[in-house]
């Protein structure tokens, strides 16, 4: 572990709290207790920098990580499966009904939908069976977009971990109803202050950029890092001091990127002052 992993990694800024929160789920589980952490906000806001925080905080442990992926939330067991593949080889000490059933997940053994009860407890068994050798922490991100079959059964394992040392660290989009999750400790990601969005713009940008700039990219931004880091890279790109409006992002970064538009014309920064003449390097 690192010596002060509160301090966070230097590209990380503010988060206080919830690097507090993810420093309990790596300590839990080294002293053998388990947690669950849902990790909720705005596209854009840090979900997935908090997830690596975590994992490079939490090195002493086994990491397992899984995604959901939009185009396969129609296949069932697919995140599943990129969790729990690389711990098959412990399943031979399931017992056969649970072994049976994971293997039917994997295609590897009868055909036809497994029984969901068994593939629940074939997952809790193997998390238990694979920390009983060394701490696992399974970190799971988009978790909007898994499909529904894996979601079931990770929601199942959440609510059954008990006593040992298995983490689960989930991110999610949204605030809206969290299916199989709901329930499970959560924690809002909320946007940055400003005074972290400063840094964060100054950590981007290589030069000193003109006061009113910074101003408003801070101010555009809404306290999303992405937004942020979108614009900040926008303007990089225009050497005539004008930028363009990026044609796709997250919603809430292009929401934010589009009052951009408010400002000008076709969607570009108004030509005036420091903008005119800003070539914008950023450390990107
Ligand atoms: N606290 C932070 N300090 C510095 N940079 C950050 C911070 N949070 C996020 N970022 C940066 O902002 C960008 C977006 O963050 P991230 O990808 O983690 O968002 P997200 O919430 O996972 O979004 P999505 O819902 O689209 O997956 C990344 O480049 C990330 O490194
Ligand atoms: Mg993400």
């Amino acid at each position: 572990m690192a010596a002060n992993p509160a301090a966070g990694p230097a590209s990380l800024r503010g988060r206080a709290e919830i690097r507090e929160a993810l420093i309990d789920v790596v300590e839990a589980i080294r002293s053998g207790e388990s947690r669950v952490l849902v990790l909720r906000g705005e596209p854009g806001i840090g979900k997935s920098a908090l997830l690596e925080h975590a994992i490079e905080i939490g090195s002493e442990a086994r990491v397992e990580r899984a995604a959901g992926v939009e185009s396969e939330a129609e296949l069932p067991f697919a995140g599943l499966h990129d969790l729990c593949a690389p711990m098959l080889d412990h399943a031979e000490r399931l017992p056969p009904p649970q072994r049976d059933a994971l293997r039917a997940v994997f295609g590897l053994g009868v055909n036809g939908r497994p029984n969901g009860l068994f593939v629940g407890l074939a997952v809790l068994s193997l998390f238990r069976e694979v920390g009983r050798e060394r701490p696992l922490l399974c970190v799971v991100d988009d978790a909007q977009w898994l499909d529904s079959a894996s979601a079931q059964v990770l929601g199942f394992v959440a609510r059954r971990l008990e006593r040992a040392p298995i983490g689960l660290l989930l991110a999610a989009r949204g605030s809206a109803e969290l299916g199989e999750f709901a329930g499970l400790e959560e924690i809002e990601v909320d946007r940055l202050p400003e005074s972290d969005s400063r840094e964060l713009l100054a950590s981007v940008v290589r030069v000193p950029l003109d006061e009113g700039v910074r101003d408003r990219l801070v101010a555009e931004s809404c306290g999303n890092p992405l937004a942020l880091v979108e614009l900040a890279r926008a303007m990089a790109r225009s050497d005539d001091g004008h930028a363009p409006l990026p044609a796709a992002g997250p919603t809430t970064a292009r929401s934010a990127l589009s009052k951009w538009s408010r400002h000008g014309q076709d969607g570009r920064v108004p030509d005036r002052g420091s903008e005119r003449s800003m070539a914008v390097i950023l450390r990107l």
